[in-house]
């Protein structure tokens, strides 16, 4: 028998190696690391099931194939529970034999595809990516690592491109929740109906346009995690509402009674200082309490600055990799120029500043000339100095439109991000507005 198969095998084109005992086997196993096992059930001393609980613990993936006599068929059943991937009944059909073997292999490149996907995405997140040796990120890395692998909330605070996201995304992919979805929503981005029902789901004919019952993200976030980002721009009606989510731990489908119970991990990200906010009675304080178990604090690049150079050379390299071209070189000056700048966009701004030399420079050496313009006029002003409580060393014009941008930014998250309610207190038109933001106006909706 065991020659007859390895023949069948090696007509197929398969290496095979043969033993006659299951001592044998099972002595070379480990050595032989093969990728598939055919054993027979029945054997002297040493017997299928004990070469299945091997491959198990030795070989874990490696798919294993009982050969069975009919009588012995409920043995074969249970060996299935013990994970073997399938059995044959003497006597066999060759043809039977050699489709079970193709479809175990098959199988098995599905599961090494699979987990193979999932070791890039881990990848992709694995702290290591976030870059920063400055003790303010080592405290991060620190916390993140107690943290990450508990069922905690955990409320991240940071300014606009500081790496909240990140981090968030870091959280996920080092907990026990890795294998389950990651679901964020940025709670900026939607009006306060669209926003619950997106959160929460909504059943049939709840509202215009509910034409079928819809499953949330939360329900979609089952096991995992849900990140909701841009938490404080919440508006309060929902944000009483996410309070009792987070408390009952059930979520209740807009027009439905029916509640569903959740198992989710949340996290939240705010640019803004919640004390803020709470103090002027736009975020209610039971809710940042709730979200703040762990209060995890991202600082702004300015407070790191020594980092810049090592980010600099991140995203050199991954731009790299994304256009498949060599590492660009960079003049150190512009690097001194970029590590002065101020970056009130922080990462993300000087993420773009370097794609943006990259796309820019020649022979692929990036020089000061290749900089944006802020950052290189930043470097060139005569001194940019503190001595009362304003900078001092832009022109006017620089200044009253940094400014002015400031001002229009506070006042549209005290507006809970409604552009509209911002342009009519500050008392400009929408047109302005976009304009001084250097945004482009909408399309109005028909
Ligand atoms: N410490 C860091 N190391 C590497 N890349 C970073 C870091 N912080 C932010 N980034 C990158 O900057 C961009 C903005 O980060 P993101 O997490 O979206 O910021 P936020 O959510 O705070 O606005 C992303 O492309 C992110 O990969
Ligand atoms: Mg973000």
């Amino acid at each position: 028998m065991v020659s007859v198969i390895s023949d069948i095998c090696q007509e197929r084109g398969h290496q095979t190696v043969a033993y006659s005992s299951g001592a044998k086997a099972l002595e070379n196993l480990s050595a032989q690391a093969p990728q598939l096992v055919i054993t027979d059930l029945r054997m002297d001393k040493v017997g299928g099931l004990d070469i299945l609980r091997e491959c198990r613990d030795i070989l874990p993936g490696t798919p294993v194939i009982l050969i069975t006599a009919f009588k012995t068929v409920e043995t074969a059943l249970e060996a299935m529970k013990l994970g073997a991937y399938d059995y044959i009944t003497k006597p066999f059909k060759v043809d039977e034999l050699q489709l079970t073997i193709q479809r175990a292999l098959d199988n098995q490149s599905l599961v090494r595809e699979n987990q193979n996907l999932r070791q890039i995405v881990k990848e992709k997140y694995r702290f290591e990516n976030i870059i920063g040796t400055s003790g303010k990120m080592q405290e991060i890395y620190n916390l993140i690592a107690k943290v990450a692998d508990t069922d905690s909330t955990i409320l991240i605070q940071g300014e606009s491109g500081t790496g909240k996201e990140l981090v968030a995304r870091a959280l996920h992919f080092n907990s026990n929740r890795q294998h389950q979805s990651f679901v964020a929503i940025n709670c900026s981005a939607l009006p306060e109906n669209l926003l619950e029902s997106e959160l929460f789901g909504h059943k049939k004919g709840s509202f215009t346009g509910a034409v079928a019952d819809k499953a949330g993200l939360f329900e979609e976030a089952e096991l995992g995690t849900i990140f909701l980002d841009e938490v404080n721009s919440m508006p309060q009606p929902l944000q009483t509402k996410l309070l009792r989510v987070l408390q009952e731990r059930q979520i209740r489908r807009v027009g439905d009674n029916k509640t569903i119970p959740i198992n989710v991990r949340v996290l939240a990200a705010t640019n803004e200082v919640l004390g803020e906010k709470i103090k002027g009675g736009n975020f209610r304080e039971d809710l940042y309490y709730r979200l703040a178990v762990i209060p995890l604090e991202m600082p702004s690049l300015r407070e790191r600055p020594d980092d810049i150079p090592l980010l600099v050379n991140h995203f050199l390299q991954k731009n790299a990799n994304q256009t498949s071209t060599e590492i660009k070189k960079i003049d150190p000056k512009a690097v001194e120029m970029l590590s002065a700048y101020r970056w009130p966009g922080n990462v993300r701004e000087l993420e773009n500043a370097v794609e943006r030399a990259c796309a820019l420079c020649d022979n692929g050496l990036i020089l000061t000339t290749d900089l944006p313009p802020q950052v290189v006029r930043h470097a060139n002003a005569p001194v940019v100095e503190h001595t009362g409580t304003l900078p001092v060393g832009q022109t006017l014009d620089e200044y009253t439109r940094e400014v002015e941008k400031a001002y229009i930014e506070e006042t549209i998250k005290f507006n809970a991000g409604s552009r509209e309610k911002a342009a009519k207190m500050l008392g400009i038109s929408m047109a302005t507005l976009y304009r001084k933001l250097d945004l482009k106006k909408p399309a109005t909706k028909k």
